[in-house]
């Protein structure tokens, strides 16, 4: 089967969605990774979200991968392992322009249905449950307040960028509203989806409760 998790960002989707697969032997696609890959590849040419001409062109010759490893996953973006960079707060405070370009979103949802085509795939994003794979087995839709979420994105960092906790919290909030509002696949919960509100629950819980969708599901 395949696995939805979508959900704003600092939800947990990812630690969420690593676990799950690793539980069940499936792989684990993060295709937040891949918009924050083709962002970093635009800004370091300079190529502004609103030029979606030439986002588009250039979009064409990048080869994104995400490629299993001891870690997680690997990111290249043509060849350049692009795995740390995509996390900068550069690339964070832009990433939700470029996603709002629909001609890049049909070019990674191909990309993503490919990827999942054999089944066997946890996948997390804004838009799997939705658009991407609309026929996935179990649907999730993970959130938690806003607080929390810049909470527990602020207790990752490791201080090597300068940002308080009230300007994570603002940043988030507004790429979520981005998300929420892009007229071309937006986040909004599937209605078949289960909405689970992780504020309150550890990573542990919020796996086994996957797990159990996934069980009864089969
Ligand atoms: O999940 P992550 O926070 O890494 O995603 C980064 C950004 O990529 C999101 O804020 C959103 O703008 C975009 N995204 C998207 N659709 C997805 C996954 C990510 O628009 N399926």
């Amino acid at each position: 089967m395949n696995i939805a998790i979508d959900g704003p960002a600092g939800a947990g989707k990812s630690t969420i969605a690593r676990l799950v697969a690793k539980r069940l032997g499936y792989v684990y696609v993060d295709t937040g990774a891949m918009y924050r890959a083709v962002t970093w590849h635009m800004l370091q040419r300079n190529i502004d979200p609103e030029n979606t001409v030439e986002v588009l062109q250039e979009a064409k010759n990048l080869v994104i991968e995400l490629i299993p490893d001891e870690h997680g996953q690997k990111v290249l973006a043509n060849e350049v392992d692009v795995t740390a960079d995509i996390r900068s707060l550069a690339v964070n405070r832009i990433v939700s322009r470029y996603a709002q370009i629909e001609g890049l979103r049909v070019k990674l949802a191909t990309l993503q249905r490919q990827m999942a085509l054999r089944k066997g795939v946890v996948m997390d994003g804004r838009d799997i449950g939705t658009h991407v794979l609309p026929d996935a087995e179990v649907k999730v839709f993970m959130t938690a307040t806003v607080q929390e979420r810049a909470r527990r994105r602020f207790a990752e960092m490791d201080g090597s960028e300068s940002i308080t906790l009230e300007q994570l919290e603002r940043e988030i909030a507004a790429r979520d509203q981005l998300d929420e509002q892009r007229e071309f696949s937006p986040l909004v919960c599937a209605e078949d989806a289960t909405v689970l509100d992780t504020t309150s629950m550890s990573i542990e819980e919020v796996v086994e409760s996957i797990i159990a969708m996934a069980q009864s599901v089969q």
